[in-house]
Order: structure tokens, then sequence, then C-alpha cells
């Protein structure tokens, strides 16, 4: 029976898992542990999981649910629900995850959970900091709250990966490979205010890569409501930011968090390999 040492990393979010050895499946109690430790600190890193080929991720990642539906991206050849995340250490240009966001939040049904894993990564620089939505509903006015009850965002990958958008393009000097297409322009339309299905928390569900308006208003008049909420959002104390190791796999929880990358390793190379679970439709 597995019991896993947890090492809170702020005040608001986050915990190191120690004691974990993923290259083996873990037993149904190891299992439940990182469920529940996802659903008390949102963010989990287990450190020192050296050399975790496509297939091990693959199974570790499996044992959390079904793989979900990863668009614009272009997978591991032979692993089509695993992707690299690769900034090669010359590289410029705008970087993947560089912006507050909850990932593929214009989806149906966004991801649970999305899974992230160091094989190479900077001395220092390339961390990823994370904001807790639990909070950022909770510390909202009564009054705040009640306005924001009942109305939804209109979620969208444009801003990202339309012809138009940040990633839109082919670029010769990304090595990711990225597809833009006009798909990307599709809007679905989420709750502002979603509840947990694990822990019946509610949680805010915006995010400025993704949410581009509100539903039934105009932009004149959504985009001061949004603005405001993008930055309560994020402020400090609702956050935890990771320090990448070799060997580090990080898991978090996406119906609960946004999460950001952070442009600072220039002159070093950073790759991740990155899986998404599908989630269930926001309510
Ligand atoms: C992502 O947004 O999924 C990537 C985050 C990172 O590279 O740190």
């Amino acid at each position: 029976m597995a019991a896993f040492a947890v090492e809170p990393m702020t005040g608001a979010l986050g915990a190191e898992l120690h004691g974990a050895d993923l290259s083996q499946p873990l037993d149904e109690d190891g299992r439940e542990q990182v469920v529940a430790a996802l659903a008390e600190h949102l963010v989990v890193a287990f450190r020192g999981q050296k050399s975790l080929d496509a297939e091990q991720l693959e199974r570790f990642a499996l044992q959390f649910g079904d793989f979900g539906e990863t668009p614009f991206l272009t997978p591991l050849e032979d692993h089509p629900n695993v992707v690299a995340v690769v900034r090669e250490a010359e590289e410029r240009g705008a970087l993947f995850g560089g912006a507050w966001h909850s990932d593929w939040s214009f989806q149906e049904r966004p991801p649970s959970y999305t899974i992230l894993y160091g094989k190479e990564v900077p001395r220092h620089g390339g961390d990823t900091v994370f904001t807790n939505q639990y909070l950022a509903y909770e510390t909202l006015s009564p009054g705040m709250q009640r306005l924001l009850d009942g109305v939804e965002g209109l979620h969208s990958a444009r801003r990202s990966y339309a012809p138009s958008g940040t990633f839109g393009q082919p670029d010769s000097g990304r090595s990711m490979e990225i597809r833009g297409s006009e798909d990307a322009e599709a809007e679905q339309r989420h709750p502002l205010v979603r509840t947990h299905p694990i822990t019946g928390r509610k949680a805010l569900f915006v995010n400025e890569v993704y949410t581009v308006g509100l539903a039934d208003m105009t932009a004149e008049e959504s985009a001061p409501i949004l603005d405001y909420l993008f930055r309560h959002a994020r402020q400090i104390s609702f956050t935890c930011r990771v320090r990448w190791q070799p060997g580090t796999l990080l898991m978090w929880d996406n119906r609960c968090t946004q999460h950001h990358a952070i442009d600072d390793y220039s002159g070093q190379r950073r790759e991740m390999n990155r899986m998404t679970l599908a989630g269930e439709r926001p309510t």
C-alpha cells in the first residue's frame, strides 16, 4: 500500500508528493491518494521520475481517465495523445503556454487534468505558475458573486490558433509543429462559475487567452467585467510557482486553476511531454 508524503508548496495551492515511482503502475490506494491530493492541492509534483518514456507516461495518465482531444498541436509519432512542448535555446517568438489560461477551455468538455513531464529543463527559469480559481471565486464580494451567477463566458481558440492568431501561421523558427485553422474561430459557452464534480466547490472559470466575451452582452459591456476578473483571478496570494527539475512530473486540475509558462530562459533548451485527460461539460 503506497503512502505518499505530501508537502504543500504555498498556502494557496500546489504540493509535492514524495515516495512514488511512476515508472510502475500505482496500486488503487496510490491512485486514490493522487486524486485526493489533486482535490486538496489542485497541482501535484512528483520529483525524480527519470527517463519516463511515452508508453510509461500514457500508462500513468490512463489511471486517471481517458485522453481528451488535442487540437492544433502535432503529437509524437505513434503517440497521438502525447505532445512535445519544446523550445530550443536560440528560439524566439511567442512561447507556447506563455499567458494565463486553463487548458483548451474552448472545448465543449475541457480537460480535467493536464500532465506535464520535464525531459530537459533549463538550469534556471522556465517555471510554470498556477493560480487557484476556487480562491478567485470565494474572494469576490457576495454582490459580484450574485452578478456572475448564471452568466456564461464565450471561449474560443481564435486568439491563439486562428490564421490571424499568435500561432496561426507556419513558422520555420518554431520547433513545435502547430497547425492554425479556421476551426479556431468557433465559440463555446461555459458558465463563468463552475462547480467542481469531485469537491463540489465553486471556481471562477475565465482566462484571458480563451475567454473572448460574455454571452448575450456586447463587447463593450463584457470587456470591463472580464478585465476585472482576469486581474482578480491571478493575484499573487492565489498562486504557486513550480520550478522544474529533470524528471519532474506535474499534474494539475484545469477545472479550478489557471497556469502560465514563464518566458525567461533564453539560451537554454526546454523539452516537456504533455497529455490532457478528458473532462466533463462545466456546470
Ligand atoms: C501548457 O500551458 O500546457 C504548458 C505549460 C508549460 O510549458 O510550462
